[in-house]
């Protein structure tokens, strides 16, 4: 029985190996043929041909017919030696079409520009920039532990001081004035505002810190954007058994309602929860991010999302029902996700890992706000797996009839975080109780895909348009205003961020297709970050700042990139003006101000 299961994996093994192999052959021709073309574009090698080896597999020499460099595949065992193409003959078909490799479609830029309105906007988070982790009262958070646990973030870096945006509010509102935003998105920390997390105490200094940054924003005529939670939990409520315990549902309303109520008269647009897949998944299930636990990722994950979904909805509906005739402002939850395409096109299995990849991402969340309770494909998936195990019933909670109601609905509009696009194919995990075998996927990228300072993000512009349709088809169509897009970078300091003018310029030009192309209702943008912050358990090693943040110096200065002019531009312009129709005075350079 054992060497059954154990040739059969084995086979199975084998077999993914090849079908990894095809993937790996296209890759190959891919970066091969194309450093052919730039000896012979840039370098005037004269190069005339190409020739792609080979064109079936055959006998590969001491190897035998193990080894295939076929662009066919040829079945040994069949006597008519049948030749069926693989990926890479449809790939080198496509090269030898195109002569080489035109720009797609989807590469191609747009001119035009965005709805008048239009909110341009960056992001700070609270434990990332403030700093001041002891002052003035403020309660510990799950972070601040974390942190101060050794090995956990990379090179022990830590919030205590960060940007020290805390005592720096006049410095941030200063650069938001350089880039020309006209929102800004920050957050609140909740053991700031409550050093217990509950409202038996409230720490009115912390709360005038959000209170003097909102009026300072509003003095500069930037509309603050305002989450409710980005990560930070108070450490006495995690001590309680934090996103794990229901209780938190009625905590976290508590502390909304007082937020509003303090900081709702100047404030036109809020988000409940910050990333309830990282919450539940990173922090809950890899136990990379706080409070780090990671040895029920079969169950936990699910009960804290579970949690996360009630409360959001609590906070939606306390803001409908007491706060939204008076304060008029709209409050949505912010869901990040990546697009996943298939590994292989032309596989249905890969095309079928793909769509799981997403459900598992984006629809855990969106789905039961936007359509109503999980999707079918998570519900059947988790329960089959779970009564499989031998369990009694599904590893995913079940909302009741009366709270898929209440959940329902709970949006103004859809707060989206959007990087990056991952290849999908199938992975079967056995029975083990985990998110991942839930999937039941695995992902790679192209690696031709451009890198950034963090290995978890390829520059893949046209992967945004597609899931900002996927949200315009599967989600009925909402408003979408994108809370988070940007990109990293790590080593030596270069405030010649070409790279993130290239980023932002193809990223916001895929939004600027979806919404003129497939009328995508899209209102905002925003860029993350900032500034340099505390990248989570990555330390201060990747940066994401449109300004740069010198750490090392006691007054954490900031300094403006090349890309903050890049991002004014295409502020002032509401979009990429085409230049055949200017002179545009949103494309003439502006004098150089001072830095800051
Ligand atoms: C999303 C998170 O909201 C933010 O805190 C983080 O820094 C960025 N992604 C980049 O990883």
């Amino acid at each position: 029985m054992e060497i059954q299961k154990f040739t059969s994996l084995k086979i199975e093994w084998l077999q993914k190996q090849k079908q990894l192999g095809m993937t790996l052959t296209v890759f190959f021709y891919k970066t091969y043929i194309d450093e052919a073309l730039k000896a012979y574009d840039l370098d005037g090698v004269k190069v005339k041909g190409y020739m792609a080896t080979s064109l079936m597999d055959s006998f590969e020499w001491l190897n035998g017919y193990k080894v295939g460099f076929g662009l066919h595949h040829v079945d040994f065992n069949n006597p008519n030696r049948p030749r069926t193409p693989k990926y890479s003959a449809h790939y080198y078909y496509q090269v030898m079409k195109d002569n080489g490799f035109p720009l797609t479609e989807d590469e191609k830029m747009i001119y035009g520009h965005f709805r008048k309105e239009f909110i341009w906007s960056t992001a700070t988070a609270s434990y990332q920039i403030e700093g001041g982790w002891r002052a003035d009262g403020k309660g510990l958070s799950i972070w601040d532990k974390f942190a101060h646990t050794p090995l956990k973030v990379f090179n022990d870096d830590n919030g205590d001081i960060a940007c020290d945006s805390y005592n720096k509010i006049d410095e941030d509102v200063a650069i938001l004035k350089q880039l020309k935003v006209t929102h800004y998105r920050f957050f609140i920390s909740w053991s700031r505002v409550l050093p217990d997390g509950t409202t038996s105490h409230i720490n009115e200094a912390g709360l005038s810190y959000y209170d003097r940054l909102v009026k300072a924003l509003l003095a500069a005529n930037i509309q603050p954007h305002i989450t409710l939670y980005h990560w930070d939990l108070p450490q006495a409520l995690q001590d309680i058994g934090g996103w794990e315990n229901d209780d938190i549902v009625g905590k976290f309303r508590d502390y909304a309602d007082l937020i509003f109520s303090r900081l709702g008269h100047n404030v036109k647009h809020w988000i409940t929860i910050n990333e309830p897949y990282n919450i539940a998944m990173v922090g809950h299930g890899y136990g990379v991010a706080a409070p780090g636990i990671n040895f029920r990722p079969g169950t936990l994950p699910y009960i804290v999302g579970h949690n996360l979904i009630k409360a959001h909805a609590e906070v939606w509906h306390l803001y409908n029902d007491k706060y939204r005739a008076v304060q008029k402002g709209i409050i949505s939850i912010t869901i990040n996700s990546d697009w996943s395409e298939p590994r292989n096109p032309y596989k249905q299995e890969d095309i079928d890992a793909a769509r799981r990849v997403v459900q598992f991402y984006i629809g855990w969340f969106a789905h039961p706000i936007y359509n109503g309770d999980y999707s079918d494909v998570m519900k059947t998936i988790i329960r089959e797996r779970s009564l499989a195990a031998g369990l009694t019933k599904s590893r995913l909670p079940e909302f009741t009839p009366d709270e898929i109601k209440r959940i329902k609905g709970t949006y103004d509009y859809f707060g989206f975080n959007h990087y990056t696009t991952v290849l999908a194919f199938p992975v079967n995990f056995g029975d083990l109780s985990h998110y991942d075998a839930d999937r039941g996927a695995g992902t790679v990228v192209d690696r031709t895909w451009l890198d950034s300072g963090s290995g978890w993000l390829k520059i893949t512009p046209f992967g945004f348009r597609r899931i900002l349709n996927f949200i315009k088809e599967e989600y009925g169509n909402p408003p979408i205003i994108i809370t988070e897009n940007g990109v990293s970078e790590r080593g030596p300091i270069d405030l010649n961020d070409n790279h993130r003018t290239y980023h932002y310029e193809k990223y916001i030009n895929q939004v600027l297709k979806a919404y003129l192309q497939d009328n995508v209702d899209i209102r905002g943008y925003t860029a993350w970050s900032l500034m340099d912050n505390l990248e989570w358990a990555t330390g201060f090693s990747e940066r994401f700042g449109l300004f740069y943040v010198n750490h090392s110096d006691p007054n954490v200065p900031r300094v403006k990139k090349a890309s903050v002019s890049t991002y004014s531009t295409i502020i002032s312009c509401n979009g990429f003006p085409d230049p055949a129709s200017g002179p545009h005075d949103c494309l003439k350079p502006e004098p150089e101000g001072k830095l800051i």
